[in-house]
Protein backbone atom coordinates (compact mmCIF):
# COMPACT_ATOMS: atom_id res chain seq x y z
CA UNK A 1 0.00 0.00 0.00
CA UNK A 2 1.06 3.73 -1.03
CA UNK A 3 -1.49 5.96 0.00
CA UNK A 4 -1.62 7.45 3.57
CA UNK A 5 -4.32 9.26 5.53
CA UNK A 6 -3.36 10.86 8.57
CA UNK A 7 -6.44 11.36 10.93
CA UNK A 8 -6.20 13.16 14.10
CA UNK A 9 -9.19 11.82 16.72
CA UNK A 10 -9.55 14.14 20.03
CA UNK A 11 -11.41 12.54 22.98
CA UNK A 12 -9.30 9.41 22.12
CA UNK A 13 -9.42 7.89 25.42
CA UNK A 14 -13.29 8.16 25.84
CA UNK A 15 -16.19 5.98 24.98
CA UNK A 16 -16.43 7.21 21.49
CA UNK A 17 -13.01 6.58 20.76
CA UNK A 18 -12.39 3.45 22.33
CA UNK A 19 -15.01 2.37 19.50
CA UNK A 20 -14.04 4.08 17.10
CA UNK A 21 -10.15 4.56 16.42
CA UNK A 22 -9.82 0.28 15.84
CA UNK A 23 -11.96 0.57 12.93
CA UNK A 24 -10.02 3.33 11.32
CA UNK A 25 -7.25 1.23 10.48
CA UNK A 26 -8.80 -2.11 10.29
CA UNK A 27 -8.83 -1.84 6.48
CA UNK A 28 -12.70 -0.99 6.13
CA UNK A 29 -12.84 2.92 6.36
CA UNK A 30 -9.73 3.67 4.68
CA UNK A 31 -9.79 0.67 2.04
CA UNK A 32 -5.85 0.46 0.58
CA UNK A 33 -4.29 3.47 2.26
CA UNK A 34 -2.16 3.25 5.74
CA UNK A 35 -3.65 5.36 8.46
CA UNK A 36 -1.59 7.11 10.67
CA UNK A 37 -3.20 8.11 13.51
CA UNK A 38 -2.69 11.48 16.20
CA UNK A 39 -4.44 10.46 19.13
CA UNK A 40 -5.10 13.63 21.36
CA UNK A 41 -6.16 13.54 24.85
CA UNK A 42 -6.17 16.75 27.35
CA UNK A 43 -3.10 16.21 29.83
CA UNK A 44 -5.18 14.48 32.55
CA UNK A 45 -5.56 11.36 30.71
CA UNK A 46 -3.50 11.61 27.90
CA UNK A 47 -1.29 8.58 29.42
CA UNK A 48 -3.92 6.12 29.36
CA UNK A 49 -3.79 6.27 25.59
CA UNK A 50 -0.13 4.33 26.19
CA UNK A 51 -3.14 1.46 27.06
CA UNK A 52 -4.95 1.67 23.78
CA UNK A 53 -2.13 1.85 21.85
CA UNK A 54 -0.70 -1.35 22.84
CA UNK A 55 -4.22 -2.91 22.21
CA UNK A 56 -3.92 -1.17 18.64
CA UNK A 57 -0.37 -3.42 18.46
CA UNK A 58 -1.40 -6.51 19.35
CA UNK A 59 -4.21 -6.62 17.15
CA UNK A 60 -2.31 -6.54 13.91
CA UNK A 61 -4.87 -4.45 12.04
CA UNK A 62 -3.68 -4.86 8.56
CA UNK A 63 -3.57 -1.06 7.76
CA UNK A 64 -2.11 0.73 10.83
CA UNK A 65 0.60 3.32 10.36
CA UNK A 66 2.43 5.14 12.76
CA UNK A 67 0.28 5.77 15.92
CA UNK A 68 1.15 8.82 18.39
CA UNK A 69 -0.71 10.02 21.15
CA UNK A 70 -0.52 13.54 22.61
CA UNK A 71 -2.24 16.21 24.29
CA UNK A 72 -0.55 19.10 22.01
CA UNK A 73 -3.33 19.59 19.82
CA UNK A 74 -1.45 21.92 17.06
CA UNK A 75 1.85 19.47 16.59
CA UNK A 76 -0.89 16.97 16.02
CA UNK A 77 -2.57 18.44 13.44
CA UNK A 78 0.19 18.98 11.14
CA UNK A 79 -0.46 17.86 7.54
CA UNK A 80 -3.32 16.11 8.53
CA UNK A 81 -6.28 15.07 5.94
CA UNK A 82 -9.19 13.75 9.04
CA UNK A 83 -9.85 15.30 12.05
CA UNK A 84 -12.85 13.26 14.12
CA UNK A 85 -13.67 16.42 16.86
CA UNK A 86 -15.02 14.03 18.96
CA UNK A 87 -13.18 15.35 22.62
CA UNK A 88 -15.66 17.25 24.81
CA UNK A 89 -18.25 16.75 27.63
CA UNK A 90 -21.20 14.36 26.89
CA UNK A 91 -24.60 15.09 28.92
CA UNK A 92 -25.41 12.84 31.66
CA UNK A 93 -22.44 13.26 33.55
CA UNK A 94 -21.39 15.21 36.80
CA UNK A 95 -19.17 18.43 35.38
CA UNK A 96 -17.45 20.50 38.25
CA UNK A 97 -20.42 19.26 40.90
CA UNK A 98 -23.40 19.63 38.70
CA UNK A 99 -24.73 16.70 36.73
CA UNK A 100 -24.92 17.97 33.23
CA UNK A 101 -28.61 17.65 31.66
CA UNK A 102 -28.65 20.44 29.28
CA UNK A 103 -27.10 21.23 25.75
CA UNK A 104 -27.25 25.40 26.95
CA UNK A 105 -24.70 23.76 29.70
CA UNK A 106 -22.87 22.23 27.03
CA UNK A 107 -22.77 24.90 24.40
CA UNK A 108 -20.60 27.06 27.47
CA UNK A 109 -18.46 24.12 28.65
CA UNK A 110 -17.33 22.89 24.94
CA UNK A 111 -17.67 25.93 23.06
CA UNK A 112 -13.76 27.16 23.42
CA UNK A 113 -12.65 23.61 22.41
CA UNK A 114 -13.44 24.23 19.44
CA UNK A 115 -12.33 27.68 19.17
CA UNK A 116 -8.35 26.86 20.05
CA UNK A 117 -8.66 23.43 17.78
CA UNK A 118 -10.32 25.53 14.90
CA UNK A 119 -7.22 27.66 14.69
CA UNK A 120 -4.89 24.99 14.46
CA UNK A 121 -6.57 22.98 12.34
CA UNK A 122 -6.92 25.71 9.69
CA UNK A 123 -3.06 26.86 10.42
CA UNK A 124 -1.57 23.51 10.19
CA UNK A 125 -4.08 20.79 8.57
CA UNK A 126 -3.78 20.23 5.33
CA UNK A 127 -5.83 23.01 2.73
CA UNK A 128 -8.47 20.18 1.76
CA UNK A 129 -8.64 18.69 5.23
CA UNK A 130 -12.31 17.50 6.35
CA UNK A 131 -13.30 17.86 9.64
CA UNK A 132 -15.93 15.91 11.81
CA UNK A 133 -17.38 17.21 14.99
CA UNK A 134 -19.24 14.63 16.72
CA UNK A 135 -18.63 16.61 20.17
CA UNK A 136 -21.69 18.37 21.12
CA UNK A 137 -23.43 20.62 20.46
CA UNK A 138 -22.00 19.63 17.54
CA UNK A 139 -23.12 22.14 14.97
CA UNK A 140 -22.60 25.01 17.00
CA UNK A 141 -18.94 23.79 18.14
CA UNK A 142 -18.19 23.16 14.34
CA UNK A 143 -19.48 26.73 13.66
CA UNK A 144 -16.96 27.82 16.07
CA UNK A 145 -13.90 26.18 14.71
CA UNK A 146 -14.77 26.74 11.26
CA UNK A 147 -15.25 30.13 11.89
CA UNK A 148 -11.65 30.55 13.98
CA UNK A 149 -9.76 28.07 11.08
CA UNK A 150 -11.01 30.68 8.49
CA UNK A 151 -9.78 28.31 5.56
CA UNK A 152 -12.16 28.00 3.24
CA UNK A 153 -10.61 24.95 1.35
CA UNK A 154 -11.32 23.27 3.93
CA UNK A 155 -14.72 21.40 4.80
CA UNK A 156 -16.17 21.31 8.69
CA UNK A 157 -19.04 19.06 9.01
CA UNK A 158 -20.96 17.77 12.52
CA UNK A 159 -22.00 14.67 12.60
CA UNK A 160 -26.13 13.92 11.73
CA UNK A 161 -25.26 10.29 10.21
CA UNK A 162 -26.05 8.66 13.86
CA UNK A 163 -29.88 10.17 13.54
CA UNK A 164 -30.33 9.09 9.91
CA UNK A 165 -28.94 5.99 10.73
CA UNK A 166 -31.65 6.14 13.42
CA UNK A 167 -34.18 7.42 11.05
CA UNK A 168 -33.62 4.26 8.68
CA UNK A 169 -33.66 1.26 11.01
CA UNK A 170 -37.02 2.83 12.27
CA UNK A 171 -38.36 3.35 8.52
CA UNK A 172 -36.87 -0.13 7.47
CA UNK A 173 -39.35 -1.91 10.35
CA UNK A 174 -42.32 -0.13 9.42
CA UNK A 175 -41.62 -0.42 5.70
CA UNK A 176 -40.65 -4.08 6.20
CA UNK A 177 -37.56 -3.57 4.41
CA UNK A 178 -33.65 -4.33 4.50
CA UNK A 179 -31.79 -1.18 5.83
CA UNK A 180 -29.74 -1.41 3.16
CA UNK A 181 -32.44 -0.70 0.83
CA UNK A 182 -33.59 2.80 2.15
CA UNK A 183 -31.41 5.01 0.65
CA UNK A 184 -31.66 9.00 0.53
CA UNK A 185 -31.86 9.40 4.53
CA UNK A 186 -31.69 13.07 4.90
CA UNK A 187 -31.99 15.18 8.55
CA UNK A 188 -32.19 18.30 8.30
CA UNK A 189 -31.33 21.18 10.58
CA UNK A 190 -28.96 20.30 14.58
CA UNK A 191 -28.31 17.70 15.86
CA UNK A 192 -30.59 17.71 19.05
CA UNK A 193 -34.73 17.30 19.52
CA UNK A 194 -35.59 19.74 16.88
CA UNK A 195 -33.93 18.03 13.80
CA UNK A 196 -36.44 16.75 10.79
CA UNK A 197 -35.23 13.44 9.54
CA UNK A 198 -36.91 13.84 6.00
CA UNK A 199 -38.88 10.70 5.16
CA UNK A 200 -40.89 12.34 2.18
CA UNK A 201 -37.38 11.91 0.29
CA UNK A 202 -36.01 8.68 0.86
CA UNK A 203 -35.54 5.97 -1.41
CA UNK A 204 -36.57 2.44 -0.95
CA UNK A 205 -34.40 0.04 -3.00
CA UNK A 206 -33.57 3.30 -5.31
CA UNK A 207 -36.97 3.54 -7.08
CA UNK A 208 -37.09 7.20 -7.16
CA UNK A 209 -41.27 6.35 -8.17
CA UNK A 210 -41.33 4.82 -4.12
CA UNK A 211 -40.64 7.62 -2.30
CA UNK A 212 -41.31 8.18 1.51
CA UNK A 213 -44.34 10.02 1.87
CA UNK A 214 -46.12 7.37 -0.57
CA UNK A 215 -44.41 4.21 0.61
CA UNK A 216 -45.57 5.60 4.37
CA UNK A 217 -48.75 7.13 4.07
CA UNK A 218 -49.43 7.32 7.82
CA UNK A 219 -49.41 11.08 9.43
CA UNK A 220 -49.92 9.44 12.64
CA UNK A 221 -47.50 7.74 12.80
CA UNK A 222 -44.88 10.04 11.38
CA UNK A 223 -45.91 12.99 13.84
CA UNK A 224 -46.30 10.54 17.39
CA UNK A 225 -43.95 7.56 16.93
CA UNK A 226 -41.09 8.22 13.67
CA UNK A 227 -40.28 11.90 14.39
CA UNK A 228 -40.20 12.35 18.10
CA UNK A 229 -38.09 8.76 18.79
CA UNK A 230 -35.81 9.88 16.27
CA UNK A 231 -35.38 13.40 17.72
CA UNK A 232 -35.08 12.03 21.29
CA UNK A 233 -32.90 8.54 20.91
CA UNK A 234 -29.93 10.00 21.83
CA UNK A 235 -31.63 10.91 25.49
CA UNK A 236 -33.46 7.93 25.58
CA UNK A 237 -29.96 6.06 25.08
CA UNK A 238 -28.44 8.13 27.93
CA UNK A 239 -31.55 7.38 30.25
CA UNK A 240 -31.22 3.84 29.46
CA UNK A 241 -27.56 3.14 29.62
CA UNK A 242 -26.58 5.71 31.89
CA UNK A 243 -24.17 7.44 29.70
CA UNK A 244 -24.28 8.57 26.19
CA UNK A 245 -24.17 6.56 22.89
CA UNK A 246 -20.71 5.38 22.09
CA UNK A 247 -20.40 2.27 19.92
CA UNK A 248 -23.64 3.88 17.36
CA UNK A 249 -21.88 7.33 17.79
CA UNK A 250 -18.61 5.66 16.35
CA UNK A 251 -20.16 3.64 13.70
CA UNK A 252 -21.70 6.87 12.54
CA UNK A 253 -18.17 8.49 12.38
CA UNK A 254 -17.02 6.04 10.20
CA UNK A 255 -20.09 5.89 8.27
CA UNK A 256 -19.88 9.88 7.35
CA UNK A 257 -16.11 9.09 6.44
CA UNK A 258 -16.69 6.00 4.01
CA UNK A 259 -19.65 8.50 2.85
CA UNK A 260 -16.86 11.48 1.91
CA UNK A 261 -13.88 9.04 0.91
CA UNK A 262 -16.42 7.64 -1.80
CA UNK A 263 -18.46 8.92 -4.58
CA UNK A 264 -21.87 8.88 -4.25
CA UNK A 265 -23.96 7.26 -6.40
CA UNK A 266 -26.40 8.85 -8.44
CA UNK A 267 -29.27 10.08 -6.99
CA UNK A 268 -28.46 9.20 -3.18
CA UNK A 269 -26.85 11.24 -0.76
CA UNK A 270 -25.75 11.29 2.76
CA UNK A 271 -26.32 13.50 6.31
CA UNK A 272 -23.75 15.60 7.83
CA UNK A 273 -24.52 19.42 8.64
CA UNK A 274 -22.44 21.77 6.94
CA UNK A 275 -22.49 25.58 6.57
CA UNK A 276 -25.45 27.07 4.76
CA UNK A 277 -24.90 28.65 1.19
CA UNK A 278 -28.51 29.76 0.68
CA UNK A 279 -29.76 26.64 -0.77
CA UNK A 280 -33.01 25.62 0.33
CA UNK A 281 -33.56 29.25 1.32
CA UNK A 282 -31.94 28.38 4.64
CA UNK A 283 -30.64 30.92 6.86
CA UNK A 284 -26.53 31.47 6.08
CA UNK A 285 -24.03 31.28 8.78
CA UNK A 286 -25.53 28.25 10.30
CA UNK A 287 -23.69 24.50 10.55
CA UNK A 288 -27.31 22.91 9.44
CA UNK A 289 -28.02 19.09 8.16
CA UNK A 290 -27.83 18.73 4.88
CA UNK A 291 -28.48 16.39 1.92
CA UNK A 292 -24.53 15.88 0.21
CA UNK A 293 -22.71 14.45 -2.07
CA UNK A 294 -19.04 13.19 -2.47
CA UNK A 295 -17.78 13.88 -5.43
CA UNK A 296 -14.70 12.01 -7.52
CA UNK A 297 -12.24 14.38 -6.99
CA UNK A 298 -12.74 13.73 -3.08
CA UNK A 299 -14.71 17.15 -2.67
CA UNK A 300 -18.43 16.72 -1.01
CA UNK A 301 -21.08 19.25 -2.10
CA UNK A 302 -24.78 19.81 -1.02
CA UNK A 303 -27.31 18.26 -3.20
CA UNK A 304 -29.13 20.89 -4.46
CA UNK A 305 -32.49 19.47 -6.55
CA UNK A 306 -34.61 18.07 -3.65
CA UNK A 307 -37.72 19.44 -3.24
CA UNK A 308 -39.30 20.45 0.56
CA UNK A 309 -43.11 20.09 1.00
CA UNK A 310 -44.54 22.90 3.33
CA UNK A 311 -44.57 20.34 6.01
CA UNK A 312 -40.85 19.70 5.72
CA UNK A 313 -40.45 23.75 5.65
CA UNK A 314 -41.94 24.39 8.49
CA UNK A 315 -39.83 21.48 10.78
CA UNK A 316 -37.12 22.60 9.47
CA UNK A 317 -37.36 26.05 10.27
CA UNK A 318 -37.84 25.60 14.24
CA UNK A 319 -34.44 23.69 13.85
CA UNK A 320 -32.81 26.77 11.67
CA UNK A 321 -33.80 28.81 14.55
CA UNK A 322 -32.42 27.32 17.40
CA UNK A 323 -29.33 26.73 15.21
CA UNK A 324 -29.43 30.66 15.34
CA UNK A 325 -30.48 30.90 18.56
CA UNK A 326 -27.51 28.78 19.83
CA UNK A 327 -25.28 31.14 17.47
CA UNK A 328 -26.16 34.24 19.37
CA UNK A 329 -25.22 32.49 22.27
CA UNK A 330 -22.16 32.07 21.92
CA UNK A 331 -21.19 35.38 19.85
CA UNK A 332 -18.04 35.82 21.68
CA UNK A 333 -16.92 32.65 20.47
CA UNK A 334 -17.06 33.63 16.85
CA UNK A 335 -15.40 37.18 17.05
P1 LIG B 1 -16.39 10.56 27.04
O1 LIG B 1 -16.55 11.45 28.22
O2 LIG B 1 -16.38 9.09 27.22
O3 LIG B 1 -15.06 10.96 26.26
C1 LIG B 1 -14.76 12.27 25.92
C2 LIG B 1 -13.26 12.41 25.98
O4 LIG B 1 -12.92 13.70 25.48
C3 LIG B 1 -12.70 12.32 27.39
O5 LIG B 1 -11.72 11.27 27.45
C4 LIG B 1 -12.07 13.68 27.64
O6 LIG B 1 -10.89 13.62 28.42
C5 LIG B 1 -11.79 14.13 26.20
N1 LIG B 1 -11.63 15.57 26.05
C6 LIG B 1 -12.28 16.57 26.67
N2 LIG B 1 -11.82 17.75 26.25
C7 LIG B 1 -10.86 17.50 25.33
C8 LIG B 1 -10.01 18.32 24.55
N3 LIG B 1 -10.03 19.66 24.67
N4 LIG B 1 -9.14 17.73 23.70
C9 LIG B 1 -9.08 16.39 23.61
N5 LIG B 1 -9.85 15.55 24.32
C10 LIG B 1 -10.74 16.10 25.18
O7 LIG B 1 -17.55 11.02 25.99
P2 LIG B 1 -18.03 10.25 24.69
O8 LIG B 1 -19.15 9.35 25.08
O9 LIG B 1 -16.87 9.72 23.95
O10 LIG B 1 -18.71 11.48 23.90
C11 LIG B 1 -17.92 12.52 23.37
C12 LIG B 1 -18.82 13.61 22.78
O11 LIG B 1 -19.59 13.10 21.68
C13 LIG B 1 -19.84 14.19 23.75
O12 LIG B 1 -19.90 15.61 23.58
C14 LIG B 1 -21.16 13.58 23.30
O13 LIG B 1 -22.26 14.38 23.64
C15 LIG B 1 -20.94 13.56 21.81
N6 LIG B 1 -21.82 12.69 21.03
C16 LIG B 1 -22.24 13.15 19.83
C17 LIG B 1 -23.05 12.37 19.03
C18 LIG B 1 -23.53 12.85 17.69
O14 LIG B 1 -24.32 12.17 17.04
N7 LIG B 1 -23.09 14.01 17.19
C19 LIG B 1 -23.44 11.10 19.48
C20 LIG B 1 -22.97 10.64 20.71
C21 LIG B 1 -22.15 11.45 21.49
C1 LIG C 1 -26.82 11.21 20.80
O1 LIG C 1 -27.48 11.61 19.86
O2 LIG C 1 -26.82 10.01 21.15
C2 LIG C 1 -25.94 12.16 21.54
O3 LIG C 1 -25.84 13.37 20.85
C3 LIG C 1 -26.27 12.25 22.96
C4 LIG C 1 -27.00 13.50 23.40
O4 LIG C 1 -26.42 14.25 24.18
O5 LIG C 1 -28.14 13.71 22.99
Amino acid sequence: MEDRVKVVVTGAAGQIGYSLIPRLIDGHTFKNKIVDLELVEIPQVVDKLKGLVMELEDSNFPNMGDVNFSSDFETAAKNADWFLLVGSIPRGIVHNGKKIEERSDLLQINGGIFLEQGKAIGQYGKSNAKILVVGNPANTNALIGRNAANNNSQLWMAMTMLDSNRAKSILSKKLNSDIANISRMIIWGNHSPTMYPDYENILVNGASTFIGQDAINDMDWINNEFLPTVQQRGKAVIDARGASSATSAAKAALDTVIACENPTALGDCFSAAVITDGSYDMPEGIICGMPLMALSDGSVEIVKDLSLSDFAEKKIKISTDELIEERSAVQDLLK
